[in-house]
């Protein structure tokens, strides 16, 4: 599966994403031989920049994020085809020295006209950059030799109107088939795992539903604070950025039956009907909450509270934590409940399903330590300690009938010598190779839109104000208390 000869156009480019994933995932495709001696990397930016200042700046990014070693041959291949391109996203002239450029790039190494847009750029620069690659024939198939692609990157809008608006705008100018919208998890391996586990297994599968489990508990966590995106996070916050795309790809990805193939069609579609199935609480506020972290201590280190991070004005009422709890309305899943919670500065980074089933009759036992559940479970550990871990009771060496929660555990470290590729590897790769089924459909976007809204329009018309947790804990009390109300416990991963 190596790319086709071909150009990449990064607008964006000094931005934090292109800086630490992108370029880094590019170089590394180069040195695991995925992409084409002839591979080119144009970025776009408004730096005023030589092509020597750009070479240098694409270095130091690979140094410092690369997951693979730093080669000079393979640095020296990858820089033979770096170009830069300055000029502001409305400036017609750039984009008429973007046309040279690639019209060069496909004469002197090969690139065949095979050009792929990427837009790791607000939402609000999408419209015109768009127009401008359409003005300036860069998105023309008609006469074209090779292929076009578009890269969007999230958030893909704002609301359910914003994301139609967007998309209408990117539809207008390219295919839909030309156009990839990226949710950096799906290119995570353990997503792809759970895939791998739920359908080419038979043990788990039959399990899998209203009669077995008792609810499912979806947790990304991180230990970090908004560092200095308060301009991309504030108004946005953690429902937006990271429930709506991820976490919600997460919960289609656990509840959608079982695809006809692996093709983007048929997964599509399995992960729309999931998601469309998605029924609300019919109380917003007691099926959902709210936190923004304060400052304190975390591990030791003395850290700001969100409203002390630069940029973040005193009224803020973006949250830094949201828990949301939702149900999969359908046949299978009808009666349980998914809770979703993702936050920054929590007790650590860790993104994980966990699968809790129903109890069985405890009548012949006593329970000695019955752990944070008392029920079995199935954990999928998407990160960062990648992996599965089923959880059991077990009997209690001795002479009482006494049984204590364990646990079976498959690390990638253990069971694998091979490396899991950093996600946007995996997802530039296939966007070059033109394979779409790690891409979300926009219809999946709609209807994730579709879920959150009536949240975002609650808070907002109530005015409600998220409630301070201390850096490091798991969030505000109101998420414990959500989850009280069901008689139910998160889990401490
Ligand atoms: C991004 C969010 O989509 O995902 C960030 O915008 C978040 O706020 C990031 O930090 C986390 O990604 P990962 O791969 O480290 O879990």
């Amino acid at each position: 599966r190596v790319a086709a000869p071909s150009a990449l156009v990064l607008f964006g480019v000094t931005g934090d994403l292109a800086r630490k994933k992108l370029l880094p995932a590019m170089y590394d495709l180069v040195n695991r031989g995925l992409l084409p001696p002839s591979f080119s990397l144009v970025g776009f930016g408004r730096r005023p920049w030589s092509a020597d200042d750009f070479r240098a700046y694409v270095r130091e990014s690979v140094e410092a994020h690369a997951r693979t070693p730093f080669q000079d041959v393979v640095w020296d291949q990858f820089a033979e085809g770096l170009r830069f391109v300055q000029g502001e996203f409305d400036d017609t002239a750039a984009y008429q020295s973007l046309q040279n450029v690639l019209r060069d790039l496909d004469r002197e190494r090969g690139t065949r006209g095979n050009h792929a847009f990427y837009l790791s750029i607000p939402p609000k620069a999408f419209e015109v950059v768009c127009h401008q690659l359409a003005e300036n024939g860069l998105a023309d198939h008609e006469d074209a030799s090779g292929w076009r692609r578009v890269v969007i990157e999230k958030p893909f809008g704002h609301d359910l109107r914003s994301a139609q608006e967007l998309n209408q705008i990117v539809e207008s100018v390219f295919a839909p088939d030309a156009i990839f919208r990226i949710d950096h998890y799906l290119g995570k391996e353990t997503v792809q795992n759970l895939l791998a586990m739920r359908f080419a297994n038979t043990m788990f599968e039959p399990l899998w539903n209203a009669n077995y489990v008792d609810h499912v508990q979806i947790t990304m966590a991180e230990d970090i604070g908004i560092g200095s995106r308060a301009g991309y996070y504030d108004g946005v916050g953690a429902a937006r950025d990271v429930i709506q795309n991820h976490l919600l790809q997460l919960l289609a990805l656990t509840a959608m039956e079982e695809p006809f193939d692996f093709s983007a069609k048929a997964l599509q579609a399995e992960k729309a009907k999931a998601l469309a199935a998605v029924r609300l609480p019919e109380d917003l506020s007691e099926g959902s909450a709210l936190g923004q972290y304060q400052g304190g201590l975390q591990g030791g280190q003395e850290v700001k509270s969100f409203f002390d991070e630069d940029d973040i004005p005193d009224d803020s009422r973006t949250e830094t934590f949201a828990a949301l709890r939702l149900e999969v309305y359908n046949r299978r899943w009808a009666g349980v409940p998914f809770y979703l919670r993702a936050g920054k500065r929590l007790g650590r980074r860790v993104t994980e399903i966990a699968v809790v089933f129903k109890r069985s009759p405890d009548r012949l036992f006593t329970t000695h330590d019955t752990g944070e559940f008392g029920n079995n479970a199935i954990v999928i550990r998407i990160q960062p300690d990648e992996g599965v871990t089923i959880r059991f009771a077990s009997k209690v060496p001795g002479t009482q009938a006494e049984i204590r929660d364990v646990t079976m555990d498959f690390g990638y470290g253990h069971a694998f010598t091979e490396s899991s590729p950093e996600a946007y590897e995996r997802l530039i790769l296939d966007v070059l190779l033109g394979e779409p089924p790690l891409f979300p459909h926009h219809e999946e976007v709609e209807l994730s839109w579709r879920i959150l809204d009536p949240f975002e329009e609650y808070w907002e018309a109530n005015g409600v104000q998220p409630e301070g947790y201390a850096p490091g804990s798991w969030g505000p009390p109101s998420a414990d208390r959500l989850m009280e109300r069901d008689g139910r416990t998160w889990r401490r991963p």
